[in-house]
């Protein structure tokens, strides 16, 4: 008896879960492409850029955190958005302007950061200045062990969509506690 309602209690809870998934899913599979449905808080808010950074770059994918990256890195992402992995972000030059200063008062070498995004712009060497988060190599040691299938199915798609399995990483926050990857679950490294 006691084993049948585990077991019920068990099928309620994947169930609940799966539709979690499935509406999200869905949710984003209306959206052109890469467009998102995004309601994002940074880690950042010193003022009205963060908004315009957030109604600009976040449009396509989440606003990545500026402290992920060195000032050269979003230095040379903001002199070639008219070609951005293969999209037009082109701004105009007032915006461009001031999402560059916002980039660059919070980029990785702009001020002490700390923790994960410490981990990851420390990882990249003074030689290098990447365009990509997902290509440093903390970044890639700390997601080497995840299944191909699980980055490509439809939930996810590309390692670079974040918040697909940090589920607060629109927060800045990145802990193991929060990751839940589509159709797998919790990470148990
Ligand atoms: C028109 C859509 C679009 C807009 C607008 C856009 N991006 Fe992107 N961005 C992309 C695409 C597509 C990728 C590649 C995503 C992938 O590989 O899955 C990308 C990737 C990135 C990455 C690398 C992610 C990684 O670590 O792999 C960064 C950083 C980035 N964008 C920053 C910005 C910034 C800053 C802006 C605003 C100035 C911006 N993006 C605006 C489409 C856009
Ligand atoms: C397919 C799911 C998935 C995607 C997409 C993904 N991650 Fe992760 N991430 C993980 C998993 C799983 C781990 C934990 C790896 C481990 O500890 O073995 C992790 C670990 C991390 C860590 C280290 C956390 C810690 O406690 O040290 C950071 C930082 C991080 N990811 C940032 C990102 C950023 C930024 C992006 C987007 C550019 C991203 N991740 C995209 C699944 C994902």
């Amino acid at each position: 008896m006691k084993s049948i309602l585990t077991l019920t209690t068990a099928t309620v809870l994947l169930i609940s879960t799966q539709s979690l998934w499935a509406e999200k899913g869905s949710k984003g599979s209306h959206d052109k492409e890469y467009r998102q449905n995004n309601t994002i808080s940074t880690t950042l808010n010193d003022d009205n850029t963060t908004q315009l950074y957030i109604s600009e770059c976040a449009a396509c994918h989440m606003a990545y955190q500026a402290e992920f990256l060195p000032k050269r890195s979003w230095k040379k992402m903001m002199l070639t958005l008219e070609d951005h992995f293969g999209t037009d972000a082109s701004l105009d030059n007032n915006e461009s302007n001031q999402i560059e200063a916002y980039l660059l008062r919070h980029a990785s070498d702009a001020k002490k950061s700390y923790g994960e995004f410490a981990e990851i712009s420390e990882s990249i060497h003074n030689s290098e200045t990447p365009l990509r988060i997902s290509e440093t190599r903390y970044f890639k040691k700390e997601h080497r062990k995840i299944p191909k299938h699980l980055i490509e199915q439809k939930e996810v798609k590309s390692i670079a969509n974040c918040t697909a399995c940090h589920t607060k990483a629109n927060k800045g926050n990145y802990s193991e506690r929060n990751i839940f990857i589509p159709n797998y679950g919790k990470w148990d490294d």
